[in-house]
């Protein structure tokens, strides 16, 4: 017999183990006691007086057998957490598809004339972030659902290498969300500061109450409490999923489950936000998306949405016709030579 097994029989005859099965005439059905019950409660070193553990192993928390709070946690991510994200998603998606039923999106008067909004760098960052959130996002909710959700549709045996490459693909691609953060942070910050229009904006709930827009500067309010809480929440994202990607930085076991919390709450927060960007991004305010497709955007746009803004830029406004033109002379000029 192996030292474990000695431990084991020492424990059983230590603590006891009830074989008899207890019968409840009530219910009918015969319960049966776990009969190794007692025994896993002194592993856990749980009760009035915990029992302490010596190990060999030198390491974190290498004495507790059984961590309490990772239990906790398996209850709570199953119990909870995926509901309330399920809900939270959801929930955003439908009341965004109610908005734009009732509301519909804003639209604004075309003069088919044009100004320079983003720089290409600009253009660059935003779309390398983007794309990588989603992809993070993506795979974070197959890790996060499948079970509940995929493994019911598709069955284990095909959720299993989904599930296995979205968890490389997660870990792997989540170092390059540092980078995609840090730059579009550089790119955007300065034009992002509070200024004293935004309390106005708000108030006004970016047009949305009253019948007129309210001025706005480069950003409006709106687009900056977007920028910072994707700045703030990516943060947290990123320092819970370097903990999460490299155990041994993590000060104990209950850090680790800490920033399992910290990491699903950040995600799930951050991706509904992400629904309303993208809607207003798109439909919901139309012309917005040129800006970061093709850098510019109609006079009419500017004027409606970004008014203050509009007013330190509009010498730049050309006609389309003669930017398309300029553009044929060049390329006409370019393959003369
Ligand atoms: C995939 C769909 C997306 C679309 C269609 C989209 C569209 C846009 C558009 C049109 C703008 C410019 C708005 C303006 O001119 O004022 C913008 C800005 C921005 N977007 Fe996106 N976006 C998408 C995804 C994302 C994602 C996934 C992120 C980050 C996780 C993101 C972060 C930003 C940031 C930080 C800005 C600048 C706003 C600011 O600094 O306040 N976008 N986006």
């Amino acid at each position: 017999m192996r030292a474990y097994h000695w431990m084991v029989l020492v424990l059983m005859l230590c603590f006891g183990v009830p074989l008899q099965a207890a019968e409840d005439p009530q219910s009918g059905p015969i319960m049966v006691p776990n009969p190794a019950a007692d025994l896993w409660r002194a592993v856990r070193q749980r009760g009035d007086q915990p029992v302490p553990a010596r190990s060999q192993v030198q390491g974190l928390d290498s004495s507790e057998l059984i961590n309490v709070n990772g239990q906790r946690f398996r209850e709570y991510r199953r119990e909870r957490f995926i509901r309330i994200a399920g809900y939270t998603l959801a929930g955003t998606f439908l009341l965004i598809l109610l908005f734009h039923a009732i509301h519909g999106g804003l639209d604004h008067e075309r003069t088919g004339r044009r100004i320079p909004r983003f720089e290409l760098p600009d253009r660059v960052a935003h779309w390398l972030l983007a794309s990588i959130f989603l992809f993070l996002a993506l795979t974070g909710l197959t890790l996060l659902f499948g079970r509940f959700v995929l493994i019911p549709w598709l069955g284990a045996e095909a959720f299993s290498p989904i599930a296995s490459a979205s968890k490389e693909g997660h870990n792997l691609f989540g170092p390059l969300f540092i980078v995609a953060l840090g730059w579009v942070f550089l790119r955007f910050v300065s034009r992002n500061l509070p200024s004293r229009g935004d309390l106005v904006w708000l108030l006004r709930g970016g047009g949305l109450l009253g019948n007129s827009h309210p001025p706005a500067g480069f950003f409006n309010a709106g687009e900056k409490i977007w920028f910072w809480l994707l700045i703030l929440g990516g943060l947290a994202l990123i320092l819970s999923g370097l903990l999460l990607d490299f155990p041994f930085l993590a000060p104990s076991r209950d850090g680790e489950i800490l920033a399992l919390v910290v990491h699903g709450l950040a995600a799930i927060l951050l991706i509904a936000f992400m629904f309303g960007h993208v809607y207003v991004g798109t439909i919901g305010v139309k012309g917005s998306l040129d800006s970061m497709t093709e850098g510019h955007v109609d006079e009419g746009w500017a004027r409606s949405h970004h008014s203050l803004w509009y007013e330190e830029v509009k010498g730049l406004a050309e006609p389309e016709a003669d930017r398309e033109d300029e553009q044929l002379k060049t390329g006409l000029a370019e393959e003369a030579k």
